[in-house]
């Protein structure tokens, strides 16, 4: 653990951050986060132009920003990116493995082989071969911090996405795997599991009343979340704050990876008007 105020080990102050995915949504938001908690950002995805827009946000903050065109769907590029971040910030403290692509919905008998691929390729792989790229950057400060974005579609069963659930439960356990093994280095590595969050990948959901309401109904918390709440609960996992927590996954997701009830059940208990059918006990 680093020294400090309690409210100060909440920041990251003089940290060096890498996002992937930086270009819109959960990561423009983690990276937009960090700055304002007084990390330099490192930016990656495929959208350039979009990239610069977050790096001046970032900037705004007073902060330096790196812009890395990177198509994470090639592995192989992964270690480039980790040098042009190390190589503009002067090193690196925090990496947030964020990008991610859902590229298959529909019954598992009619799974595309290229989109399981590209899905496999994208969300593990990518994130697989940046933290071996990142290692040793991470580990040479004795206090680096991983976040994976997983989901809470990982976490438990989803049906007409097994792709992208094998994907993002792949995560997880490879957060578990490596925050074991870097723990004697000083690297802590986490999953985050958003759960549903307003941004472009969920837009088909969310611009259909119908299936929004439906969408909706699932959370107990009866919202989605903005991609800022879920920028805050990675910014915990980076810093200070989180320095005895490794190895976990955050649920962050209004309450849906724990509801038991679901819309259905929950709806009829609370019609019970607290009358209990059941004993006492
Ligand atoms: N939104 C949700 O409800 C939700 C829920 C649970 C988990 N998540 C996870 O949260 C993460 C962010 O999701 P989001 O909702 O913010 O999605 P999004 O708006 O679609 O953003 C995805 C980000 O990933 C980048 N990306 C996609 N393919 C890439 C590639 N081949 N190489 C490099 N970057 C790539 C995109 O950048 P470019 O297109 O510029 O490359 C973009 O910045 C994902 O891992 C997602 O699975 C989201």
């Amino acid at each position: 653990m680093r020294g400090g105020t309690v409210v100060e080990r909440f920041g990251l102050a003089g940290r060096r951050a890498l996002v992937t995915g930086a270009s819109r949504g959960i990561g423009r938001a983690v990276a937009v986060a960090f700055a304002e908690a007084g990390a330099d950002v490192a930016l990656a995805a495929r959208d350039v132009e979009a990239l610069k827009r977050v790096a001046e946000e970032v900037e705004g903050h007073g902060r330096s920003a790196v812009v890395i065109d990177c198509d994470l769907a090639d592995s192989a590029r992964a270690e480039a990116m980790v040098k042009a971040a190390v190589d503009g910030l002067g090193g690196l403290d925090v990496l947030v493995n964020n990008a991610g692509v859902m590229r298959c919905v529909g019954p598992f008998t009619d799974l595309d082989e290229a989109d399981w691929a590209a899905t496999l390729g994208v969300n593990v792989g990518g994130a697989v071969a940046t933290c071996r790229a990142a290692a040793p950057f991470l580990a040479a400060g004795g206090a680096g911090s991983v976040v994976n974005v997983a989901s809470i579609m990982g976490l438990g069963g989803m049906p007409f996405a097994a792709s992208y659930a094998v994907s993002k439960a792949a995560l997880i356990s490879l957060s578990q795997a490596l925050a074991m093994e870097w723990a004697a280095h000083g690297v802590r590595v986490n999953a985050l599991a958003p759960g549903w969050t307003h941004t472009a990948k969920t837009d088909a959901v969310s611009g259909d009343p119908a299936a929004f309401d439906v969408a909706v109904a699932s959370v107990p918390a009866g919202r989605w979340a903005d991609p800022d709440e879920i920028a805050a609960a990675a910014l915990f996992l980076a810093s200070d704050a989180a320095s005895y927590v490794t190895g976990q996954c955050l649920a962050v997701d209004g309450g849906w990876s724990v509801d038991l009830a679901g819309p259905g059940l929950r709806g009829m208990l609370a019609a019970l008007g607290g009358r209990t059918p059941v004993g006492d006990g």
